[in-house]
């Protein structure tokens, strides 16, 4: 991993994503973290656990977000994030509460980011107890979708294996779905092999200004 790219400069990264078997995993999505995460605009992380993206963005590739709002729908994580503010930081940073499934946020964002499997994690029974309905993954994503500004951005990522409960099967067809049902332009999106488990795929996507929902 290049110097600009090195995780060790992160304030706080949980133990695993240290591992070789992440390297695909952290170089790519630090990939698109520099490359769809832009200076003064508003940006949303949703499922942040302890902030590793948020951390990424501000510790290694030196962004300077007008906001950054870090995220979980668990009070222990958003306990977590916080921990690691920087005092002179609480002027743009700010964590919060956020259940994507059900959120209750009045406003929109320039960025928003979904990083780390969140999207597949939505309607995990083991986590946080929260057992979901039919169709998690796609009231999720909308939810996710409407919080960007149109022309916005949002970055996600999903693993093939969890996704194709809801017969998102494979990645042409994540894509065609993306485009026809979610209002979104796909500008990138690239195979993460991260061992031991499913391919995932990293996208970012731009909301189109025209939506008809
Ligand atoms: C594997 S962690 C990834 C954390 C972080 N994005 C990263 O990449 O390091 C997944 C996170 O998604 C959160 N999560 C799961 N369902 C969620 C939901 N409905 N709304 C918001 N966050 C959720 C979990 O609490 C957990 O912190």
């Amino acid at each position: 991993m290049s110097d600009r790219y090195d995780i060790s400069k992160v304030r706080t990264v949980i133990d695993k994503y240290r591992e070789p078997r992440f390297d695909d995993l952290i170089s790519k999505q630090f990939i698109f973290l520099d490359r769809y995460v832009d200076d003064n605009k508003d940006t949303l992380d949703v499922g942040s656990l302890d902030g590793r993206i948020g951390w990424m963005i501000l510790d290694c590739l030196d962004k300077k977000p007008a906001t950054l709002h870090l995220t979980d729908y668990t009070n222990e994580s958003v306990a977590r994030c916080q921990h690691y503010v920087k005092e002179q930081e609480s002027n743009f940073l700010k964590t919060f509460k956020l259940d994507i499934y059900e959120p209750d946020l009045n406003r929109e964002y320039d960025t928003v980011i979904m990083l780390g499997n969140v999207l597949n994690l939505i309607y995990n029974p083991c986590h946080a107890g929260k057992v979901r309905q039919d169709g998690h993954l796609t009231r999720s994503l909308h939810n996710a979708v409407s919080l960007v500004k149109k022309g916005g951005i949002l970055l996600f990522d999903i693993d093939l294996k969890f996704s194709m409960i809801e017969n998102w099967q494979n990645p042409s067809q994540i894509k065609y779905k993306l485009r026809k049902s979610f209002n979104l332009d796909i500008i990138d999106s690239v195979m993460i092999d991260y061992r031991m488990h499913d391919s995932m795929l990293l996208c970012a996507c731009r909301r189109r200004h025209d939506d008809r929902d």
